[in-house]
């Protein structure tokens, strides 16, 4: 059973909202749009081509660059998952490394490149079946979404679900590291001019700091079954 309108996941860095709209994307048969991922490929873009060098951008060559990058997904039926592509590569791997999560928040402030890509993200949405998650869905991209959450946990938790992750995948880092980049994201996503992070008015809190993904999702069913 697919659903016709959009659901606006919004929440902190690592708290579970791709494992949610993923899990939303397949039970009821809706796209499922990672945002993040747009500013990830955006910023590995910008780092490839010197335009964020040391955490400085030379807003110049950006104004230059935007015209040149696409970015979309595309289903891998292989692994069964949607994977990102800039301007024709995959790049859904890169993009989840420490260097780009380093560098994304500062990316995630600049006007322009929030300009491109709500556009981008509303122009996906137009179908109604979307489900999309990132910072500012509830509140900007789609704020007439029926079904709005904001998720969050403790930052402790989520640094270690996130040390998990980065561990097997074999990337060198520490907890702490990682803490500190959280911290740092979560800093710059509250609190930054443009669009900053915040719960919209009608959004449904969820905590998940200890809660089962098994209560979640029914929880979740719960509240689109009050949306249909
Ligand atoms: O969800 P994520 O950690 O992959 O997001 C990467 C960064 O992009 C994060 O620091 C916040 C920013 N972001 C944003 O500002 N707005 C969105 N809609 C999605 C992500």
């Amino acid at each position: 059973m697919s659903l016709t309108f959009n659901i606006a996941i919004d929440g902190h860095s690592s708290c579970g909202k791709s494992t949610i709209a993923k899990s939303i994307a397949l039970k009821y048969g809706m796209r499922y749009i990672d945002t993040g991922a747009m500013y990830r490929a955006i910023t590995l873009y910008f780092m490839r081509n010197n335009i964020i060098k040391n955490k400085q951008v030379d807003f110049a060559l950006l104004s230059d660059s935007l015209d040149k990058i696409t970015i979309n997904f595309q289903f891998n039926s292989e692994l069964k998952k949607s994977e990102t592509f800039l301007n024709n590569e995959n790049v859904e791997s890169i993009i989840r490394g420490f260097e780009v999560s380093d560098n994304v928040s500062i990316i995630a402030q600049i006007k322009e490149v929030r300009e491109k890509l709500i556009l981008l993200q509303r122009a996906i949405g137009k179908s109604k079946n979307v489900v999309m998650d990132g910072r500012d869905i509830g509140t900007k991209v789609f704020p007439d979404a029926r079904l709005k959450l904001f998720v969050t946990a403790k930052a402790k938790i989520r640094a270690q679900r996130r040390f998990d992750e980065l561990t097997v995948k074999g990337e060198r880092v520490t907890f702490d590291e990682i803490l500190q980049n959280l911290n740092e994201r979560d800093d710059y996503d509250t609190n930054r001019d443009i669009n900053p992070l915040m719960q919209a008015e009608d959004a449904v809190l969820i905590d998940n700091s200890a809660l089962s993904i098994q209560d979640q999702n029914d929880l979740i069913d719960n509240l689109i079954n009050t949306k249909k």
